[in-house]
């Protein structure tokens, strides 16, 4: 026991993520607005600056759930979650002396919950987090994400692509991972998401097929010519640069859905066969455990339909004894689902007698049923069904 906890201290010690702390004058993008309002604007809108605890309602009732079946105090799970969801919080872990302190309720003036509440934290995945990145730790193990795989610059100092910037307000310097390595940036926290018992239920690091794209240009658009500043120079002009926008477009985006997944459908005897084919370099669904692809089928007589069937390509998580789960909390899951990168899946279904074409509609849903019902989640973004693809199928008889 004496070794094991000595062993722990050590591994802390040594990757354990250290604070650093962001001075007023750059902690919150409304001070980047007098040079850089469209960033700010862009990212405004982006999910990137809800990840907080009050501005997602999956996220935050997945910390309760997490905090009532773990046995632990939601601000314990709020740390836990913090180190890729709010990594410039003030606190890196909480302990056994801090249970004690919330069941006598003598929490409130604590370091934790000051870091908690602090509105430093509650603008989620700000610029202090990216443009703050010192140096990515690609010597550490895999498991460590999030403000455990990185090094922070002193407050102040901004890190991004451009050659030759400067600016009155920051100093700035430039790094390949906000360059021509921008992959490596997104990975530190999109990879390797795993339950409290260590199950991982995603790594988009592992799934990826890298072609010639990377991240950015599709979640932040084509480089176009812009500014990356308003600030004027002593002569008047602003700077040319080329530029992306910060909008982090993703799964919440329901007009991105639209071909995102190529669809193709046919017959071969009695039975009809559809092919989902996905041209993205990683799985779809992805990203996140419980996400859902949706294949309705309606076979249809001349003017009417007969008969409808629906398909759901989802994961099921599992805690003790079989028993249904949310990701985070999952000791198994059932099989992978997903749409392989550059990949595709073939389903059959059977041809239903006197149909004389069948219409196969696909959609995507941020979470299935199962996770929906267990979270109460209220929302209606949880449940909309967000449209994909299409085709129609003449039949053979
Ligand atoms: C999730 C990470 C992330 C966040 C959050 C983020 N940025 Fe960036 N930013 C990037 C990346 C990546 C680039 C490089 C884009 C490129 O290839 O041009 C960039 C580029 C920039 C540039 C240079 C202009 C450009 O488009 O290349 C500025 C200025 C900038 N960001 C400011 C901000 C500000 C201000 C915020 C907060 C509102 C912010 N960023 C939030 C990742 C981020
Ligand atoms: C007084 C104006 C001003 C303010 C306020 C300001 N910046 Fe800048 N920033 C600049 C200028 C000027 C540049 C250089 C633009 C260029 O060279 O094209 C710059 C460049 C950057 C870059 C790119 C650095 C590089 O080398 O790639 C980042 C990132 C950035 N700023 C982030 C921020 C953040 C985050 C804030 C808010 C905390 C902020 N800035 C506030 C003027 C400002
Ligand atoms: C510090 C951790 C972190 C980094 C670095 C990061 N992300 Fe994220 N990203 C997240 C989290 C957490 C969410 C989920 C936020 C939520 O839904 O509340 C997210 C969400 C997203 C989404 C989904 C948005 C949606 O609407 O569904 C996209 C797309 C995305 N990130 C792209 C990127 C790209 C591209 C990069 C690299 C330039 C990047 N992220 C860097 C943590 C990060
Ligand atoms: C060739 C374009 C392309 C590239 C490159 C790309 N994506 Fe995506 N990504 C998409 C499309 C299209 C979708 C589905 C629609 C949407 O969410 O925008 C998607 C979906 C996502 C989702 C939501 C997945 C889900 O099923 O819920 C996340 C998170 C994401 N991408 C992050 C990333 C990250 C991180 C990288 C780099 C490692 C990346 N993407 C590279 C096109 C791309
Ligand atoms: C390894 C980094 C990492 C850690 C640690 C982490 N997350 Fe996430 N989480 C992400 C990323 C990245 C996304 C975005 C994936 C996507 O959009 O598909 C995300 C998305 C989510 C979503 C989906 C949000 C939405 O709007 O659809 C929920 C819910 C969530 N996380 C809950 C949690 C909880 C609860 C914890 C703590 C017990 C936690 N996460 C810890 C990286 C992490």
């Amino acid at each position: 026991m004496k070794f094991f906890l000595v062993l722990v201290l050590l591994v802390s010690a040594l990757y354990g993520a250290k604070v650093v702390e962001v001075s007023q004058e750059y902690q919150k993008s409304q001070k980047c607005k007098a040079c850089h309002l469209e960033i700010v604007k862009d990212w405004e809108g982006s999910w990137h600056a809800k990840s907080h605890y009050d501005k997602d309602e999956y996220f935050s009732k997945s910390i309760e759930y997490v905090a009532r079946k773990s046995r632990k105090s939601s601000n314990s799970v709020k740390v836990q979650c913090a180190t890729c969801h709010n990594p410039r919080i003030a606190v890196t872990d909480t302990g056994i002396d801090y249970e004690i302190q919330v069941l006598m309720e003598l929490d409130k003036n604590s370091k934790v919950n000051k870091a908690i509440e602090s509105s430093a934290i509650n603008e989620g995945i700000n610029c202090v987090v990216c443009h703050n990145i010192d140096k990515i730790h690609h010597d550490r193990d895999d498991t460590f994400r999030g403000m455990d795989r990185v090094s922070w610059t002193k407050s102040g100092l901004m890190v991004g692509p451009l050659e030759h910037s400067t600016s009155p307000y920051h100093e700035t310097e430039h790094r390949d991972f906000m360059d021509e390595k921008s992959d490596e940036l997104c990975f530190v926290c999109h990879a390797n998401d795993r339950s409290i018992k260590g199950l991982v239920f995603t790594n988009m690091q592992d799934e990826y097929k890298k072609q010639d794209k990377a991240c950015v240009d599709c979640h932040m658009g084509t480089k176009t010519v812009g500014v990356a500043s308003t600030l004027r120079t002593q002569d008047g002009h602003t700077k040319k640069r080329e530029v992306r926008e910060h909008s982090f477009f993703g799964a919440h985006t329901e007009n991105l859905w639209i071909n995102a997944l190529e669809l193709d459908v046919w017959q071969e005897k009695d039975e009809i066969l559809i092919a989902l084919k996905n041209p993205q370099p990683h799985n779809i669904p992805s990203g996140f455990g419980s996400r859902e692809l949706i294949i309705d089928i309606e076979y249809m007589k001349p003017g009417n339909i007969v008969n409808t069937k629906s398909i759901s390509l989802t994961r099921h998580y599992t805690r003790r004894k079989g028993k249904p789960t949310i990701p985070h909390l999952a000791q198994e899951m059932s099989e992978d689902i997903s749409i392989p990168a550059n990949g595709k899946k073939v389903l059959k279904v059977k041809k239903e007698a006197d149909t004389t074409s069948v219409e196969v509609k696909v959609y995507y849903r941020l979470v299935n049923d199962e996770v929906h019902s267990i979270l109460k989640l209220k929302e209606a973004i949880w449940s909309k069904k967000f449209f994909i693809n299409s085709k129609s199928l003449k039949l053979k008889q």
